[in-house]
């Protein structure tokens, strides 16, 4: 995969952030993501490239717009299959909270996991537990193992884990073991993330959340030279059925990272809100400042953007 491209795929989520930035603690998560999801097919669809969205807002049937299977880009580049989620965390941004994202990861065709918009149990840490986590480990064991990878005791160990009433058991074992928890509210891709920045204070992320949202994950932590592991949920039948037709045969699989994305990944993130990876738009007269990431599995490079955007000279945000 060309790394010029990285330029170009930034782009993609400045224009999906700056959209939904507008939108931000205005309470209409529907409009902040339709925002975004507009804008980010708009730029897509001006790279040369033949782009096929595998992780993305839904089913043909149920979303207009970078719908699951559809065909993005200018044609006549190189055939890239693309996960992205132009607005993660829709609530975060209509409510004026922390961490939202505009994201996208880029891999060649056939190395990103085809999963269904189910949920995901997910376990993930930073490169230096790398190694140490098992989903089929109980709570306690992996918690006991990322402290001795990381030379400390559990209780400087923190668990970041979504606030769900689904959490309660996996709540209560991590105080029974001892290590701190980080609850938060939305964005499971951010706190992913946060697992392999040094100084965010978070060393492993449990839960369960939306499973495209773990392969996108997966494709980030794979740049950062993180580990994840995932393992779908569902919760009706027809959400098996649907996954049994989209070719997962084994429902109960465990996949390793390089299983959610594998091969060359890139992976690129505008702020949309204020984050403890990224800054959020901040909007001045005519203009606007972002805060994106690019990075590329290959290399390992981890490259932050600052952009400054003068709206007289490009389409209106
Ligand atoms: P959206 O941007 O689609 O709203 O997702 C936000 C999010 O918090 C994800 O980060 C997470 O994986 C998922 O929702 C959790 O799902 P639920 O809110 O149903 O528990």
């Amino acid at each position: 995969m060309d790394r010029n491209f990285a330029l170009e795929f930034v782009r993609v989520t400045e224009a999906a952030a700056l959209e939904s930035a507008r939108w931000m603690g205005r309470g209409d998560e529907k409009a902040a993501d339709h925002a975004a999801v507009e804008a980010m097919r708009k730029m897509l669809n001006s790279i040369q490239f033949d782009g096929t969205v595998v992780i993305g807002e839904g089913e043909r049937d149920e979303a207009p717009m970078l719908y699951i299977g559809e065909k993005v880009g200018k044609g006549g580049g190189p055939i890239l299959d693309l996960a992205l989620d132009p607005l993660e965390g829709t609530t975060i941004c209509a409510r004026g909270g922390n961490n939202s994202l505009a994201v996208i990861a880029i891999a060649e065709e056939g190395h990103f996991l085809h999963a269904p918009d189910t949920y995901m149990e997910k376990i993930a840490v930073g490169p230096q537990a790398k190694g140490a986590i098992d989903l089929d480990a109980s709570v306690t064991e992996n918690l006991r193992n990322v402290a001795k990878a990381k030379k400390c005791q559990i209780e400087d160990v923190t668990a970041i884990i979504l606030d769900r009433p689904r959490h309660a058991d996996l709540i209560s074992e991590v105080r029974k073991a001892g290590a701190r928890i980080w609850l938060i509210g939305d964005g499971d891709v951010s706190a992913a993330i946060a697992t392999c920045k040094k100084d965010s204070g978070v060393d492993i992320l449990f839960g369960t959340g939306g499973a495209p949202e773990g392969v996108i994950a997966a494709a980030a932590l794979r740049c950062m030279g993180g580990d994840f592991q995932g393992r779908l949920v569902f919760r009706t039948d027809k959400e098996r059925e649907r996954a049994k037709k989209m070719g997962i045969q084994d429902l109960n699989r465990k996949y390793s990272i390089t299983e959610l994305a594998s091969g060359k990944v890139m992976f690129c993130a505008t702020g949309v809100t204020q984050g403890t990876f990224l800054d959020g738009v901040r909007f001045f007269s005519g203009g606007a400042m972002t805060h994106s990431v690019v990075m590329r599995s290959e290399s390992g490079t981890v490259r932050f953007i600052e952009a400054e955007h003068h709206f007289d000279r490009k389409p209106k945000y």
